[in-house]
């Protein structure tokens, strides 16, 4: 009897260490202890020992069942300590982390740039004008008077569609599409923001870059209104103290033409590296606009004057951030844009 109590015990012991869940410890601790347990069952028997084999088998019985029971507690004890680690590094939350922030974007600078052209114009009591992107030769050219196989056309490295349509190449042709529509209507006033596209591609060229046109129509427009509303425009959009300077151009569209240069907004006029040593920066193309154009769009040069302009936008944004490269404009790289 007393083998066979050991027997249990060992065995017992052997198992107990490799229980995997408490719940399996407890239905052991209850095949070998409970009311109808292994062990329990063999004290039972003792009533049937000699007195002498009792207290000896009673103390073998006790070393056991507290082994056991000891046992029991340090590996339930062990169980209730993996459970917790595990619950703990499942459901790990730490809360001194900040907050996840949800990454906040802004307007493109070049968007930047055309509203806040948009709204120095919108300020002078401009409206503003559309036309398509893919556009006809008649108006890209011919009602610009530009006639077919003029040289001029040289000047436009231009994307055909087909022979009469191409992707415009300037902003230009909404004037007589804005006439066309306003006609009789006076004063004609408006700028015309958008894409337009030449075969071209180097750091100061992209084949699809952005225009805004401006365009003036009404009895007695002179050269001088376009040198004000110029000079103002150019104030507003690089400084106060900034100046501007026409000089004799030609464009087909317009008569006279000139290039508008603004005074240096790096060196402010004295000469430096970004004005060439020059002091002065040419910012758009300009001019009183040709009758041919009055013309083309309903309006009679006897009548009215007007005077045009076009400015890249790309190149004002270089300009006023001082970007080196045109490309960077177009790579959309985060690194880039969030400077702006
Ligand atoms: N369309 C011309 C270009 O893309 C720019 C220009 C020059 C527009 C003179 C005008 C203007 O309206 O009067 O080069």
């Amino acid at each position: 009897m007393k083998h066979e109590i050991q027997r249990i015990g060992e065995e017992t012991l052997k198992v107990l260490k490799d229980m995997e869940s408490s719940e399996a410890l407890q239905e052991l601790k209850v095949k070998i202890l409970g009311k109808k347990g292994s062990l329990t069952a063999l004290l039972r028997q003792m009533g049937g020992l000699s007195p002498e084999e009792r207290p000896i088998m009673g103390q073998v019985v006790n070393e056991v069942r507290s082994r056991l029971e000891q046992a029991w507690e340090e590996r339930s004890a062990e169980l209730e300590a993996i459970a917790l680690e595990k619950r703990l590094s499942l459901e790990r939350i730490d809360i001194t982390l900040p907050g996840r922030r949800v990454p906040r974007g802004h307007h493109h600078p070049l968007t930047q740039v055309m509203e806040e052209i948009e709204d120095i114009f919108l300020g002078m009591g401009f409206q503003i004008a559309e036309g398509p992107e893919i556009e006809s030769d008649y108006y890209n050219f011919e009602a610009l008077n530009l006639p077919k196989e003029h040289p001029a056309r040289e000047m436009q490295d231009s994307f055909y569609i087909t022979e009469e349509i191409l992707l415009r190449t300037q902003t230009s042709p909404v004037q007589v599409r804005t006439m066309e529509k306003l006609f009789p209507y006076l004063p004609v006033k408006v700028i015309a923001p958008g894409k337009v596209y030449r075969n071209d591609d180097d750091a100061t060229h992209s084949p699809m870059f952005h225009q805004v046109e401006g365009l003036i129509v009404d009895h007695g427009i002179r050269m001088s209104d376009l040198k004000g509303i110029l000079l103002n425009f150019s104030r507003q959009m690089f400084g106060d103290s900034r100046e501007i300077r026409l000089r004799p151009s030609f464009f087909p569209f317009t008569e006279p033409s000139a290039e508008v240069d603004v005074s240096c907004m790096l060196c402010g006029g004295a000469g430096c590296r970004l004005c060439k040593g020059t002091g002065w920066i040419e910012i758009l193309g300009s001019g009183m606009v040709h009758p041919r154009v009055l013309e083309a769009g309903g309006y009679d040069p006897k009548e009215v004057t007007g005077f045009a302009f076009g400015m890249g936008v790309e190149r004002i944004a270089m300009l006023k951030f001082g970007i080196e490269d045109m490309r960077l404009l177009f790579d959309n790289d985060l690194r880039f844009l969030q400077q702006f």
